[in-house]
């Protein structure tokens, strides 16, 4: 065998003995984080950040646009799609209401973004949220 045709022969070996190593380091990279993601629970803001207003709004969560509305002492947690069913205005939560209300055609949605009053008559989309530690998480149901 002469050299040129054994460095030609070692190099391709090496390239087929790398070819399933570098094609598994490319499948993990192109799973879609935000597919999985959305269905687990993320991490959307802190327990200092939702009891200093009762509300916590995160417009680009990994699952999306999410409004949670409570506090660390009330324990049951609120989690809704904030963006309006009816031309996506991001709905605002009325504490004393107890209810979302639109600022942009003044759609109310209850508690659970059920629609109350329209124009808007499609539900505000849920999620389930709950206190990790020092973190607030979400996801969706
Ligand atoms: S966009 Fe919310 S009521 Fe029209």
């Amino acid at each position: 065998m002469k050299r040129r045709d054994f460095i030609n022969w070692v190099g391709l070996g090496g390239i087929a003995s790398s070819l399933p190593i570098a094609i598994a380091a490319c499948s993990s990279q192109t799973k879609t984080p935000s597919s999985s993601a959305s269905k687990d629970w993320q991490t959307v803001g802190t327990l200092a950040e939702l009891d200093k207003a009762g509300q916590l709004l995160v417009e680009n969560s990994p699952v999306g646009p999410v409004l949670v509305v409570g506090t660390s002492k009330a324990g049951n947690l609120i989690a809704v799609n904030p963006t309006c069913t009816h031309k996506g205005c991001t709905v605002a939560w009325k504490a004393a209401a107890k209810k979302f209300i639109c600022p942009c055609h003044k759609s109310e949605f209850s508690v659970d973004g059920k629609a109350q009053k329209g124009p808007a008559d499609k539900p505000l989309s849920n999620y389930a949220a709950k206190i990790e530690g020092n973190s607030i998480v979400v996801k969706q149901t």
